[in-house]
C-alpha cells in the first residue's frame, strides 16, 4: 500500500516540475511555476523518507542526519536568497548548480563502497571446520557505469560552476595557459580512458575512483577558467545541464522515479537553454567554449565605422518624448549596471501622464543572463505587457517617434546585418534605426561586449546622450516634471 502512495507522490511530482518549468515561461506566472514545483519536490522529498521501503520491509535509517542536512540546507539556502541582490543572480544559480553536482559525485562515492563491500558468509574450510569468510562482489557493469559517469559529471559540475561563481563575483580572473585546449581535450581523454578501463576491467588501476575523482575536478576548473567572464551564462547553463545527468544517474542508482525525471528534465531544459542562448548570439557552442568572442576580442577586420556623432541635450531629449506619439525604450547592459531600472519605469510614467504610449524592445540576450531585462524591470513593477520581445516590436519601430536605448550597444547593432566581418554578422538585432529618432545614452563612444564598434551611433538619426543612465535618466524626468 505504502508503494502505491509513494508511486502516486511521484506522478504528482514529476508532473509539478513539467508544470512549473511550462509557468516559468512567462514573467507573470513564473513565482506560481516555482512554487509548485517546490512543492512537488518537498512531497516527494518527504514521501521517500517515509513512505520508502526495502523488498523486506526496512525503512530509511539514519533520519536524524537527514533532518539535519535538510535543516540546516533550508537555513543557508533561505538565507543566501534573501540577501543575493538581482544582479548576483548569476553567481547564486552557479553555486546552486555546483552543490547538486557535489551530491550527485558524493552519490556515486557512497554507492560504489556499498556495491563493493566485502560480505561476511560462513563456509568449511578444507578440514572441515566452520569459518567465517569475507566476498567481495563484483559489480554489474551497468550499474559500475552509472556509478563512475555520475562521479565524474557530477564532478565536473561542481568545480566548474565554483569557478564559474568566483569570476561571476570579481574574485578570479579568466585564465589561459598554454595549449590550454589541448591539454584540456587531453585530459578528458585520460579520465574516460581510465573510467573505461576501470569498468571493464581491462587494466587495474590503483584507487581508480578517487584517481577519476581529482582529475574530474581539475578538469572541471581548466574546462571554466578560460571562458570569457560574459560568456558564463551559457556555461552556467552547460553546467546545469550536466548536474542534471548526473543526479539522473543517482535516479537510476536508486531506483528512484523522480530523482531520474527530475534529473532528466533539468538536464534537458539546460541543454536547449544553451542552445537557445547561442542560437540568440548566432554562435555555435565550440565557439562559446573556446571563446573567441566576448573576451575582450576586438572584430579585427570589421568596417571602418566613419562619420559625425551628434549629441543631444537633456532638456531637448525630453521635450522630444514629451512631445512624440510613441517611444520605445531599449534597455541593455548598461541599465543592469547603473540600477536604472526603477528611474526607467518613473520616465515610463511620466510620459505616459503626458499621453505617449510607451514600450520596451526585450532583446533575448540584452544584458549577461537570460531574462536580464525581464527580471529588472519587473523588480521595478513595469507592467509585462509593455515588455514587447524582438521579434514582435521589430516592425512596430516604422510607427515610433522615439527609441530611447538605454545602456544596450551589441543588440542595435547594424553591422549584425550588414557586415559579413564582423564577429557578430548574423545575431538578430532591434531594428531601431528604422524609427524617427534614436536617442542613445552611454557613458563614452566605447563598445559593448562584442567588443566592436556600431555604425548606428554615426546614424544621422541618431543622438547621442552621455553619462551614467541612472543620472541620465533621473534628469530627464526631472525635466519632464518641470516641462
Ligand atoms: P552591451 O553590448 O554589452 O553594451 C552595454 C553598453 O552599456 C556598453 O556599450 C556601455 O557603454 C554601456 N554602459 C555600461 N555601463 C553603463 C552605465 N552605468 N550607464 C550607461 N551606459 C552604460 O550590452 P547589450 O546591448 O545588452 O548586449 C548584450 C551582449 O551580451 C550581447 O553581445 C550578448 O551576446 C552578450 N551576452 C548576453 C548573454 C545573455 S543570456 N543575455 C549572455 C552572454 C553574452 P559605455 O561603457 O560607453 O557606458
Amino acid at each position: 500500500m505504502q508503494q502505491y502512495i509513494l508511486d502516486i507522490i511521484y506522478v504528482i511530482g514529476a508532473l509539478s516540475f513539467v508544470f512549473g518549468i511550462k509557468l516559468l515561461g512567462k514573467p507573470e506566472s513564473a513565482k506560481r511555476g516555482n512554487f509548485i514545483a517546490a512543492v512537488g519536490m518537498t512531497i516527494s522529498v518527504f514521501g521517500t523518507i517515509f513512505l520508502y521501503h526495502t523488498e523486506d520491509g526496512a525503512h530509511l535509517k539514519n533520519l536524524e542526519w537527514i533532518f539535519g542536512g535538510i535543516l540546516i540546507g533550508s537555513v543557508i539556502g533561505t538565507m543566501m536568497a534573501k540577501r543575493v541582490q538581482m544582479t548576483q543572480m548569476p553567481q547564486m544559480v552557479s553555486f546552486f548548480n555546483g552543490m547538486g553536482g557535489a551530491c550527485a559525485a558524493l552519490i556515486s562515492l557512497v554507492e560504489f563502497h556499498h556495491s563493493s563491500e566485502g560480505v561476511s558468509m560462513a563456509a568449511l574450510n578444507s578440514l572441515g571446520e566452520s569459518v567465517t569468510i569475507s566476498v567481495v562482489p563484483t559489480m554489474e557493469i551497468g550499474k559500475a557505469i552509472v556509478i563512475y559517469l555520475g562521479l565524474i559529471i557530477g564532478s565536473i559540475s561542481f568545480a566548474g560552476s565554483m569557478i564559474a561563481y568566483l569570476k561571476l563575483d570579481e574574485k578570479l580572473k579568466d585564465k589561459v595557459l598554454p595549449l590550454q585546449q589541448v591539454v584540456n581535450v587531453g585530459l578528458l581523454a585520460v579520465i574516460l580512458g581510465i573510467a573505461a578501463c576501470t569498468i571493464f576491467e581491462w587494466v587495474e588501476i590503483p584507487y581508480a575512483l578517487y584517481v577519476l575523482l581529482g582529475m574530474s575536478l581539475l578538469y572541471g576548473v581548466l574546462f571554466v577558467m578560460p571562458i570569457g567572464g560574459a560568456d558564463m551564462p551559457v556555461v552556467i547553463s552547460l553546467l546545469n545541464s550536466f548536474t542534471g545527468v548526473a543526479a539522473a544517474f543517482g535516479g537510476f542508482l536508486y531506483d528512484n522515479k523522480v530523482m531520474l525525471f527530475g534529473g532528466i528534465l533539468v538536464g534537458s531544459a539546460g541543454t536547449l537553454l544553451t542552445v537557445l542562448m547561442c542560437n540568440a548570439m548566432n554562435r555555435s557552442l565550440v565557439n562559446v567554449l573556446i571563446g573567441n568572442f566576448g573576451g575582450g576580442a576586438k572584430g579585427g577586420d570589421a568596417r571602418v565605422i566613419t562619420g559625425t556623432i551628434k549629441e543631444i541635450t537633456k532638456s531637448d531629449a525630453a521635450s522630444l518624448m514629451k512631445y512624440s506619439k510613441k517611444v520605445v525604450i531599449v534597455p541593455g547592459y548598461g541599465l543592469a549596471v547603473a540600477q536604472a531600472q526603477h528611474i526607467c519605469h518613473e520616465l515610463e510614467q511620466q510620459l505616459e501622464a503626458n499621453d505617449v504610449e510607451v514600450k520596451y524592445a526585450i532583446h533575448p540576450v540584452a544584458g549577461r543572463m537570460p531574462g536580464h531585462m525581464n527580471v529588472l524591470l519587473a523588480e521595478s513593477n513595469v507592467s509585462y505587457e509593455k515588455l514587447v520581445e524582438m521579434d514582435e516590436i521589430n516592425p512596430e519601430f516604422r510607427t515610433t517617434d522615439v527609441v530611447l536605448v538605454v545602456g544596450a550597444n551589441d543588440v542595435v547593432n547594424p553591422a549584425a546585418l550588414n557586415d559579413p566581418a564582423s564577429p557578430i554578422y548574423g545575431m538578430p538585432i532591434l531594428h531601431v534605426d528604422d524609427a524617427a529618432t534614436v536617442i542613445v545614452m552611454k557613458r563614452s563612444m566605447k563598445a559593448g561586449y562584442a567588443g566592436i564598434e556600431n555604425e548606428l551611433f554615426y546614424n544621422p538619426k541618431t543622438r547621442m546622450l552621455f553619462g551614467d543612465a541612472k543620472k541620465s535618466l533621473t534628469e530627464l524626468v526631472s525635466e519632464l516634471k518641470n516641462a
